[in-house]
């Protein structure tokens, strides 16, 4: 991998006091909490190595899901491992969230937008490394208007694929499923969705609807995010899992998530 930009974001104290309090896996990486997305990291590992799938979107029926919530910590959890290497791509060029969550914010450097717009601007100039996390960030960069047409544009294809070549793991945090098409241009480019649902939150219907417009065979599974009933006689306070979707039960892939240990 060539050297991306490291973050310079002061010490560490201050820096953690920025990012945001429900990261669990980056903050408090031994908690009850951070335990849950480990075991959406193992499920995530699992398909890596048995489905080479690495370049994984999480998506949501709507605003508020906890899209962005579920990709950095999911991306915390695997980063945990120190030898390997995480990409965070934030896709949702409408609301973007990471830098905010992340603590990154106001800061000017090339991003998404300036990659797709320069093909001479190299992955690496715009990547931004976290070495506390041992996690790298690609933010949106410039705004701008028309996210669909630069998600369509096929300089985002090779530009994932140059992440997929340098990462073990891209994750992509993506705008939500309704009312906006972004999602179903980035389900071209990527190996797999997940789609989080917020338990007493997210509208059956509108699940429905984003279940309608995935590609079956691209539909990992999906993440219950924030449930509150209690587990090991535990009042929780997150609870993400993944199990196996209904989109994917029509999916002709082979292993699905059901079906690993
Ligand atoms: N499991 C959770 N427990 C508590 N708060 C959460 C949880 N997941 C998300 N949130 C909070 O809900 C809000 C929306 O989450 P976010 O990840 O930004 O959603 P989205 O990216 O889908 O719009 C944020 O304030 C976030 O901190
Ligand atoms: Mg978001």
């Amino acid at each position: 991998m060539n050297n991306p930009i490291v973050s310079k974001p002061g010490n560490d104290r201050s820096f953690m006091k920025k990012v945001g309090h429900h990261l669990v896996s980056l903050l408090d990486s031994t908690s009850f909490e951070a335990d849950q997305y480990r075991v959406l990291r193992n499920k995530v590992e699992w398909m890596h190595v048995n489905m080479d799938r690495s370049l994984i979107a999480v998506s949501s029926p709507t605003l508020g899901d906890g899209k962005t919530t579920t990709t950095i910590n999911l991306a915390g959890s695997l980063a945990q491992n120190r030898e390997v290497r995480v990409l965070v791509v934030d896709t949702d060029l409408r609301l973007p969230a990471v830098g905010a969550q992340l603590g990154m914010v106001g800061n000017n450097r090339p991003g998404l937008v300036d990659l797709i717009r320069e093909p001479g601007l190299a992955l690496e100039k715009a990547v931004q490394h976290i070495p506390q996390f041992n996690l790298s960030v690609l933010l949106p960069g410039k705004p701008q208007a028309d996210p669909y047409g630069l998600l369509k544009s096929t300089r985002l294809k090779e530009l994932l694929d140059d992440a997929k070549r340098q990462y073990d793991y891209v994750l992509l945090d993506t705008p939500p499923m309704i009312p906006f098409p972004d999602c179903q241009i980035l389900a071209k480019w990527v190996d797999g969705f997940l789609l989080v649902v917020a338990a007493h939150k997210t509208p059956q219907k509108l699940l429905e609807e984003a279940l309608n417009v995935m590609d079956p065979a691209k539909a990992i599974g999906l993440v219950f995010n924030g449930d509150d009933r209690p587990v090991f006689g535990h009042s929780q306070y997150y609870y993400s899992y993944i199990h196996q979707s209904r989109a994917a039960k029509k999916s002709s892939s082979s292993g699905q998530l059901s079906s690993q240990p």
